[in-house]
């Protein structure tokens, strides 16, 4: 991968007022923002437009999950304006449909597998005869051969994934804390180092830029942290 800034802030807040001043506080050293269910809900796409004005690369976290036709004609929508990263659900119809509503576009599809506050009951209680890893590993192979760009994945799962797409995939993880920083409700995290170091290539960063004192300050220091594996390994062999 070439080395790029990994950090994707995830704008986990109920206005674009608060989203907008987040962003002009943190300034020029983060480059890509997620938006939510929350945000998406309170905005609709003006809050998008608002971030590529100002430059921001947008992932919308939206989890598609619908019929094919109207999977295929919201994507398409997404397309149109600017989005980078759009996730939807790893079901095979439903990827098959987005990539089809990607028609060729710069915008990139990250499945999701097994939602993390999924355990053995839930999927039992679903219908699935399953384990909870059996799943994810069906639906990441389901997802390359879908043609879809990413995978959404813990950090700690990233290294396995990463085994099974191989380099060209483009892996994000969420769920991820540097030494000493507070959880918050998060139960199964790994410094963004180690995110990165497992193959991610992007780390989701919320709480902890966003509700520091200063916010821009505490992504210059995931930076640092990061750079220190770049700097240790090549980029090409993350
Ligand atoms: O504040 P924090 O860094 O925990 O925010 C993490 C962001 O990543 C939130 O937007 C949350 O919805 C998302 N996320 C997560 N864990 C997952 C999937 C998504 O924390 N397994």
């Amino acid at each position: 991968m070439s080395q790029v800034n990994p950090i994707i802030l995830a704008l986990d807040v109920e206005s674009a007022t608060e989203a907008l001043s987040l962003a002009d506080r943190i300034g020029g050293c983060v480059d890509f923002y997620k938006i939510g269910m929350e945000l998406y809900a309170a905005e609709g796409p003006a809050i998008v437009r608002e971030l590529r004005a100002r430059g921001k690369d947008v992932f919308l976290d939206l989890k598609f999950y619908d019929i094919g036709e109207t999977v295929k004609r919201a994507v398409a929508q997404v397309v149109r304006l600017g989005v980078r990263f759009l996730t939807v659900h790893a079901s095979k119809a439903v990827m098959e449909a987005a990539v089809s509503g990607c028609g060729g576009s710069d915008l990139k599809l990250l499945a999701v597998t097994v939602l993390t506050s999924v355990d053995q009951k839930d999927l039992e209680d679903d219908g699935y005869a399953r384990t909870v890893s059996d799943l994810v590993t069906l639906r990441v192979r389901n997802a390359i051969a879908a043609g879809i760009d990413g995978i959404v994945a813990s950090p700690l799962e990233a290294a396995s994934i990463r085994a099974m797409t191989g380099a060209a995939a483009i892996l994000v993880t969420p769920g991820v804390r540097s030494a000493g920083a507070g959880h918050g409700d998060q139960k199964r995290v790994a410094t963004p180092a180690e995110a990165i170091r497992s193959g991610a290539n992007y780390i989701v960063v919320g709480r902890q830029i966003t509700r520091a004192a200063d916010p821009g300050a505490a992504a210059r220091d995931i930076l640092e942290e990061v750079a220190s594996v770049y700097r240790s390994a090549p980029p090409d062999s993350l």
